[in-house]
């Protein structure tokens, strides 16, 4: 296996860090989907085109102090007008699959009513221009971008929210669904709950943890509704969660930070998963959070199966491990990103596919996201250098390539992000992409790790 701790930014071997040495000899499987991903407010712009209304991130965004330099969606990347560049970049690299994301305030600008057409037109010409170039459209329905109108009346604290999203999610199929083979539901639920309700440094920008559970209750009610509304349309669509799996290690082996560790892991993995794939809430999570919770009180009867209706894939999104000591804090075991969040541990990729096959399995898995924030610059000879994300990349996928030996379902997986875009509260200072965005002439440069990935694609191998 590969050493960990080799994939760090600042690795001096150059070896290492060539665009076209440093090849494992790793073969994937036959049609494996080689991707890459964004969502809309990250790179659509825009943001009154065509009837678009305002989004929570509109707010948040514009709101003093709340992102880096006061960074917001208006413009990002501008894909939005520059779809058709993207697309021919996207067929450059040789993509399979793209993962999108269709933005609520498009398709309903206030959050209810009558779908606004020129919202999902802009959708149907993606989608559209992503089959002409041989590429197989995965949308997500929400990632992040509620409309204002419904945080207005509580937004995820209300449960009618969630019968909002199973409407849009209607309308979203009725016009595309026949087009789009795969749809995501909720996008990382655990990110609003945690980022958005409790830290606070995502919209709503709430800190408020008792209303963040009930949240994730009615994004998992908002999961299940929008299910049913596909299997209602008749449609052989398939459709899943995207959800951020940490896996959670006890940073000894203490029976204290053994326990506390899989409490954390409740928190992060089990609240997720277990309602989907189980039909219940985990039992020590619900346990510490006491019988007068709002979670525990805004379980209604009959929600849990609507949550659990069968699904036809699990999204997975890997990013960091977590080292949970006897106090139940947590601890730095890796080098970490640009994103201090992010330690770089790419056998945390096998454990947590392995895991999730091994406890919710049999069921297909794609990974819809995976990727590492670099300081990419624009070199004089036109070129961007961004060999610590090569390093990155091979490493967790030689991770994903022996998951897939030991059993794991993997038919796919999706960089992020294909171009650098509004990183939320960081704004335009982390930069993701595949492709390098020069934000003051929207000029797209394919960095060194796009050109690495076009050849692994070409030769389904790294
Ligand atoms: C997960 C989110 O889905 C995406 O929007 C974000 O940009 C990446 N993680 C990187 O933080």
């Amino acid at each position: 296996p590969a050493d960990p701790a080799s994939a760090t930014v600042d690795d001096a071997d150059p070896d290492r860090h060539s665009d076209t040495d440093g090849r494992l000899g790793l073969r994937f499987p036959p049609d494996f989907g080689w991707g890459a991903a964004t969502s809309a407010y990250q790179v659509e712009g825009a943001a009154k085109d065509d009837g678009r209304g305002e989004s929570v991130w509109d707010t948040f965004s514009r709101t003093p102090g709340r992102t880096h330099g006061g960074d917001t969606g208006d413009v990002a990347a501008d894909h939005y007008h520059r779809y058709p560049t993207d697309l021919d970049l996207m067929r450059d690299i040789g993509l399979r699959s793209y993962r999108f994301s269709i933005a609520w305030p498009r398709v309903q600008p206030d959050g209810s009513g009558a779908p606004n057409q020129r919202g999902l037109d802009f959708y149907r010409r993606l989608v559209d221009g992503l089959h002409d170039r041989g590429i197989t459209p995965m949308a997500t329905l929400f990632h992040w971008d509620l409309p204002q109108a419904l945080q207005d009346t509580g937004g995820w604290e209300n449960r009618d929210t969630a019968y909002r999203f199973a409407d849009y999610a209607r309308a979203v199929f009725d016009a595309l669904g026949a087009q789009v083979p795969v749809w995501l539901t909720v996008n990382e639920p655990k990110t609003v709950v945690q980022n958005g309700y409790i830290i606070g440094h995502h919209a709503p920008g709430r800190q408020d943890p008792d209303a963040a559970y009930l949240v994730a209750h009615h994004l998992h009610l908002a999961h299940g509704l929008a299910v049913a509304q596909l299997r209602d349309t008749g449609s052989t669509s398939r459709i899943g969660p995207a959800l951020n799996l940490h896996p959670c290690y006890p940073a000894d082996d203490s029976p204290a930070s053994v326990a506390a560790a899989r409490l954390y892991d409740g928190y992060e993995n089990r609240l997720y998963l277990d309602p989907v794939f189980t039909g219940s809430y985990p039992a020590d999570v619900l346990a510490d959070l006491g019988p007068d919770s709002r979670l525990a009180r805004g379980i209604h009867d009959g929600d849990l199966e609507t949550i659990s209706a069968p699904v036809d894939l699990l999204a997975v999104q890997y990013y960091t491990p977590i080292y949970v000591t006897a106090t139940g804090g947590t601890e730095r075991r890796w080098p970490t990103s640009v994103a201090t969040w992010q330690q770089i541990f790419p056998e945390g990729m096998y454990d947590i596919l392995t895991r999730v096959t091994r406890d919710y399995g049999p069921v297909p898995i794609t990974v819809t996201e995976n990727g590492l924030p670099t300081p990419d610059a624009l070199a004089a000879d036109g070129t961007v250098d961004d060999a610590g994300r090569v390093a990155f990349l091979r490493d967790h996928l030689a991770a994903a390539h022996r998951a897939i030996a030991a059993g794991v379902p993997l038919e796919s997986y999706h960089v992020w992000s294909l171009l650098d875009n509004f990183e939320w509260e960081q704004g335009y200072d982390q930069r993701w992409g595949l492709i390098y965005v020069d934000y003051p002439t929207q000029r797209r440069v394919l960095k060194s790790s796009a050109h690495w990935y076009r050849r692994v694609i070409a030769d389904n191998a790294i």
